[in-house]
């Protein structure tokens, strides 16, 4: 199957109001995926309409080619889902959280012991989920998804929150569920993390899709955004359009032999959401 998700004009109201429009995308199998949309945009919502917690009000959304609103257990032993709230117990230990969890799935008890290694948090097994930090809690639901194998992974903000070795630490996970050719599909603000995992992103903004494309071709598409930032030799920088209104502004400080440096300041995907909405992902 190429696809692992499409949806086709997804709709989706909370009692009359609108919070998702016409929402049309696919999913490629094996890729990583990001939603990427401002607090409130709608990506929330989207996964629970995706992994079958709520039903849509309007349109079509596929699974690994089943209907979103037919979604059973196959399906569901077949997707790993981390939701923003985690979800966990709190007062259970990290160990009989996922061992619950294993139980439910049928999933082998040993891979409990497996999965808490590989996240490092088997030296806390035994503490009560209420005692962990933000980042070993998301480090646990992440474990969680990842415990039953599962072909599609739903990720809601999977690194929000989180110092930067946690961070590195979660997007090497993903990136090695990647290689093993798990589809994941994560919602994010943070624009890094979408330059450097995703090979797809969408842009979610006020319910709609606004953009979609690979990050790097993304930012081409908007490379008129470009400016020229010219260092003169006396320290002053000056940004100057990256167009031929410019032109005699820099033949001058050629003349002048004022210029210490010239780079071009590529768009970022920020910048092109900034671009697009009228405001940041923050
Ligand atoms: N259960 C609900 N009932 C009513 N409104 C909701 C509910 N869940 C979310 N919303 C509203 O839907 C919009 C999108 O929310 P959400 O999907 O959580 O956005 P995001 O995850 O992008 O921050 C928001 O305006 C939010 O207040
Ligand atoms: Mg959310």
């Amino acid at each position: 199957m190429s696809h692992a998700i499409i949806t086709r004009k997804l709709s989706h109201s909370f009692a009359g109001k609108q919070v998702l429009n016409n929402i049309s995308f696919e999913v490629q199998t094996g890729e990583i995926f990001g939603l990427l949309g401002p607090s409130g945009a709608g990506k929330t919502t989207l996964i629970k309409l995706l992994t079958g917690q709520l039903r849509q009000t309007d349109g079509d959304a596929e699974l690994l080619g089943t209907d979103t609103r037919k979604l059973g257990a196959p399906e569901h032993r077949q997707i790993g889902t981390m939701m923003d709230n985690f979800g966990l117990y709190e007062r259970l230990s990290v160990y009989d959280n996922l061992l619950f969890y294993a139980d439910i799935c049928h999933v082998p008890r040993g891979r409990v012991t497996e999965i808490l290694k590989g996240i490092r948090l088997y030296e806390s097994r035994k503490t009560a989920v209420s005692k962990l930090s933000k980042g070993m809690k998301n480090r646990l639901s992440l474990a969680r998804a990842l415990m039953n194998d599962a072909k599609v992974l739903f990720l809601d903000e999977p690194t929000s929150g989180l110092d930067p070795a946690t961070t590195r630490e979660i997007h090497a996970i993903l990136a090695e569920q990647r290689q093993k050719g798990t589809t994941i599909f994560l919602t994010t603000h943070n624009m890094f993390e979408a330059e450097s995992l995703c090979d797809h992103v969408a842009l979610l903004n006020g319910g709609s899709i606004v953009e979609y494309g690979e990050p790097a071709a993304l930012c081409r598409k908007y490379n008129y955004l470009n400016k020229l930032r010219v260092t003169l030799k006396d320290g002053e920088v000056v940004l100057l359009e990256n167009g031929s209104d410019s032109a005699p502004q820099i033949k001058e400080y050629l003349e002048q032999e004022r210029i210490a440096a010239i780079h071009s300041t590529e768009p970022t995907l920020e910048t092109v959401f900034v671009e697009l909405t009228g405001r940041g992902l923050d």
